[in-house]
């Protein structure tokens, strides 16, 4: 194993490092949504993390630099949607903000959070934010689950050093 920063100070671990290693971990994607005001947005979140059972909490990260976090952070709740593997055009159209990326989502308010939630998407968590608690140059935000719907056919969407990918089981 390459062990190029041995022994070295953690503040001083190089950035192109630490990036080539963390980016040897998979995340999902998700869209994360919320409404400012009438206006839905959303942020592409690999973040995401299941963090309760009892009581149902999960969580995310945004960059506290986040433009669109910034807006996001004023509503009350927000949806967690999980993209497919079908879906990296969805996710680089809301990354990229250069079309309109809701349009054809068919995006439905949450029941309870009013929240968008993406009916083609794998799964949908509608949450009351519960705590934000500041985590390095990120935010960690933690929502309380109020709802959930998902679609039984579909595989994730997997984002590894960079690209996308696709889920395969073994065996
Ligand atoms: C696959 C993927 C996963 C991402 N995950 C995160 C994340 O977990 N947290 C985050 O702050 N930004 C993440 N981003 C970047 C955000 O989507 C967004 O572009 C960035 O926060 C800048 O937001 P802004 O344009 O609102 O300022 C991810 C982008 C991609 C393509």
């Amino acid at each position: 194993m390459a062990d190029e920063n041995a022994g070295g100070d953690l503040d001083e671990i190089d950035g192109d490092l630490y990036r080539k290693v963390l980016g040897r971990y998979p995340t999902g994607v998700t869209l994360v949504a919320a409404m400012d005001g009438d206006e839905p947005l959303a942020m592409v979140i690999g973040s995401f993390v299941s963090v309760s059972m009892d009581p149902p909490l999960v969580g995310f990260l945004p960059g506290r630099e986040s433009y669109t976090w910034g807006r996001m952070s004023s509503a009350d709740g927000f949806c967690v949607n999980v993209l497919s593997d079908a879906q990296a055009d969805l996710s680089n159209a809301f990354f990229r903000k250069d079309v309109d990326p809701w349009e054809g989502t068919g995006w439905q308010p949450a029941e309870v959070t009013g929240s968008p939630v993406i009916p083609s998407c794998l799964a949908s968590i509608d949450c009351v934010t519960h705590e934000v608690v500041e985590a390095g140059d990120h935010w960690f935000v933690m929502g309380r689950v109020v709802g959930v719907s998902h679609v039984d056919e579909g595989s994730p969407l997997v984002f590894l050093g960079g690209k996308y990918g696709e889920y395969r089981a073994q065996g």
